[in-house]
């Protein structure tokens, strides 16, 4: 079977480990003090606060920027359920914009739902594609709202030659399917210093200046020693993992057929890949599940990220009820990613686009 996501890990990372374990310094300390540095400097950005999760990243970034009860935030539907709930965990409300053909956020729908409550825009970049956060930033601009990205999935992707942390403030997951793993793992990265000061004592229980004596009721979110070295080592690996990455997408637009929609990124614009994301356009005979279902039977895994937008999820149909997002909607239902990661070989990026090929010209497939 062809995995859907395989971590890059091999003896540095061991040895960084071991290295932390046999020095008995576990907890945050001097490496995740390096991995900060490395990591703002590697995202464009003068300051990292590193966390244990991407989902904390993100509370803490939307912390920082003062949102909390009575907001309104404006994000996408369609993405990983923790952008909601870092979001709803503040005691703000998500307000779902619909998204466009990229599978990211609408500019315009996101615009017409700005209100008098609305604080601040999460724009996720899905699959490690960059939203069109340009027009997405005036718009926040003028009328005074905060961009949070999420770039959980978007290690090392730019706009215009630039890391995302040019365009303000962005949070990572570190996650082990990610593109660059520490296990479980987040990042907030800021170019201002208020921002950044407030995440890192927040992550740590509100320290102030002066020993165990806090400011507010902050929390644990605090990254290892562990999990630094081997993002120190991963950093380190992140222009060889993002070029293989967008080796092998080349490869399948070049050699998957017009049965399938491939991802669209917009000018400028360079995708990470974290995944590889293809649609089934509902008018094939053939549905996205068959096709999964005969890809999976010829050893290739496929995986829907995701199958079930955040306003349609049992805990948002109360911030969903009358939400309309016919685009996430129909994507949930169309769309499939394959395997895209460094572990996929020449032979099995051309044996997957062969079966896809293959599928998409056998006239019956079983019905939805
Ligand atoms: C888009 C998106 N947002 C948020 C998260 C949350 O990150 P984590 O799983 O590290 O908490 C993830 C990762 O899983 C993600 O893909």
């Amino acid at each position: 079977m062809i995995p859907i996501a395989r971590p890059t890990l091999g003896p540095e990372e061991e040895a960084a480990v071991i290295e932390v374990m046999r020095s008995g310094a576990l907890a945050q300390g001097e490496r995740v003090r390096q991995f900060e540095e490395a990591f703002a400097g590697a995202m464009g950005a003068q300051f990292a606060v590193a966390t244990c999760n991407g989902t904390a990243a993100l509370y803490l970034a939307l912390l920082a920027h003062g949102i909390g009860p009575g907001d309104e935030v404006i994000t996408s539907p369609l993405t990983f359920i923790a952008t909601a709930n870092a979001i709803r965990h503040t005691g703000a409300r998500p307000v779902f914009a619909d998204v466009d053909d990229t599978l990211n956020i609408s500019l315009e729908a996101a615009g017409k739902l700005i209100g008098p409550k609305t604080r601040a825009i999460v724009p996720v970049h899905l699959h490690g594609n960059p939203c069109d956060l340009r027009a997405l930033s005036a718009l926040a601009e003028r009328h005074h709202l905060a961009i949070i990205q999420d770039a959980c999935q978007a290690i090392g992707a730019t706009i215009d030659d630039k890391p995302l942390g040019n365009f303000g403030t962005a949070v990572y997951s570190l996650y082990a399917t990610k593109n660059i793993t520490t296990g479980e793992g987040g990042m907030i990265i800021s170019n201002d210093p208020a921002v950044a000061q407030a995440c890192a004592s927040l992550r740590h229980q509100a320290y102030s200046s002066r020993p165990y004596i806090h400011e507010a009721a902050g929390y644990n979110f605090r990254m290892t020693e562990m999990e630094a070295a081997i993002g120190l080592v991963q950093l380190r690996k992140l222009p060889r993992i993002t070029a293989r990455r967008r080796e092998l997408a080349a490869a399948y637009d070049a050699a998957i057929g017009d049965a399938y929609v491939r991802p669209r990124t917009l000018p400028g614009h360079r995708h990470v890949y974290h995944q590889y994301t293809l649609r089934v356009p509902r008018s094939e005979v053939q549905s996205r599940d068959s096709v999964r279902e005969e890809l999976e039977r010829n050893g290739v895994a496929t995986g829907v990220y995701y199958p079930l937008p955040i306003h349609l999820q049992p805990p948002y149909l109360v911030d969903g009820s009358g939400v309309s997002c016919p685009g996430a909607e129909r994507a949930a239902l169309d769309m499939f990613s394959i395997p895209v990661h460094p572990g996929v070989s020449d032979g099995d990026c051309a044996l997957v686009a062969e079966q896809l090929n293959r599928i998409a010209g056998q006239v019956k497939l079983q019905a939805r």
